[in-house]
């Protein structure tokens, strides 16, 4: 039997499959873990499963200690782990692709209609309690149809995006490192292009590929200038994707017509200037958030930590 602590609260469901076979020391506090309380608890772990707001570096695992043998994120995004420093200590880490594709495309679109239709602008306007009344020029907004959604990174939650965006009429151009599958690529009439292109001919930009160095302030005055200014940023990937303090002062001279983030730079702090800005809806990291979601991805890290820990290959691991 082996001992796998669990950083924060998951599904039920993950918690037994595990412990049918193993010891099992899972964080049920309401708040985040602590960094002390952490390090205490990993001490003699054989598997760790984490969750995005815990960071797994080379003091995490050496306090682990060398019989670690997996750490499994329940998340897809995997920016919280240094898989080199696992890499160098043989530990093998997973994360959990595919299985909040859908749910996580579905708040794209969520964002991409809120900021568009000013669906936040309205419902803070009722709430307020100011007088209002149907108006041919009250809170117009802009149509997709016949507009073009420039997708960054094309992997499944920028195709599941686009294929949304198509139902609703919208033209995709997309800027991936491959191509995506030809087929698919037809059936979305999607181009694929440079992201100085990508910026300028899209009315709306969605992100969608990972973060990392080479992401980091991917977007930034630079790109932000480069884009219509009739057009919307939608950022479901990494915060810090997108420089935040660009980003309010674009919105704020109107460099751009609006934004819908689902991350942000410094989670849970939000750049005070986005926070006095009608013309972005800000939602707070509920891409995957539905019950069946995140049950998933419970699931499938619980199954990448089995697997490891039977000598198996795990079904998701990173790189
Ligand atoms: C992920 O899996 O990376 C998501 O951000 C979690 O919601």
């Amino acid at each position: 039997m082996s001992r796998v602590v669990v950083t924060g609260r998951v599904p039920d469901a993950a918690l037994e499959k595990l412990r049918t076979k193993h010891e099992v020391d899972a964080w049920a506090g309401p708040e985040s873990i602590g960094r002390e309380e952490l390090l205490r608890r990993v001490a003699g772990a054989d598997a760790v499963v984490s969750l995005l707001t815990e960071r797994i570096d080379s003091e995490l695992l050496d306090a682990a200690g060398p019989q670690l043998k997996v750490v499994a994120n329940v998340a897809v995004g995997y920016d919280n782990i240094d898989v080199p420093a696992c890499t160098e200590r043989g530990i093998v880490a997973t994360n959990t692709p595919g299985v909040l594709t859908e749910a996580t495309a579905d708040i794209a679109l969520g964002l991409i209609l809120s900021a568009t239709r000013r669906l936040g602008e309205g419902e803070r306007l009722i709430r307020s309690g100011q007088d209002w009344k149907w108006g041919m020029f009250f809170l117009l907004g802009s149509s997709l149809q016949g507009k073009t959604l420039g997708v960054v990174g094309m992997g499944g939650i920028g195709q599941a995006t686009a294929r949304r965006a198509k139902a609703f009429g919208m033209e995709i151009v997309y800027q991936s490192r491959r191509e995506i599958d030809p087929v698919l690529a037809d059936e979305l009439g999607a181009r694929r292009v440079e992201l100085d292109e990508l910026l300028a001919v899209s009315d709306i930009v969605s992100l969608h590929c990972p973060y990392g160095p080479a992401t980091h302030h991917l977007i930034g005055a630079e790109q932000l200038a480069a884009m219509k200014d009739t057009a919307y940023l939608i950022n479901t990937a990494r915060g810090p994707i997108v420089d935040e303090a660009a980003l309010a002062s674009a919105l704020r001279e109107g460099q751009i017509a609006g934004a819908g983030l689902d991350v942000f730079e410094n989670e849970p702090s939000v750049h005070p200037g986005l926070l006095e800005l009608e013309n972005v809806v800000l939602v707070p990291h509920l891409g995957s958030a539905t019950v069946e979601t995140r049950t998933a991805m419970a699931m499938l890290a619980a199954d990448n930590a089995l697997a490891v820990l039977e000598g198996e290959r795990p079904p998701a691991p990173i790189g």
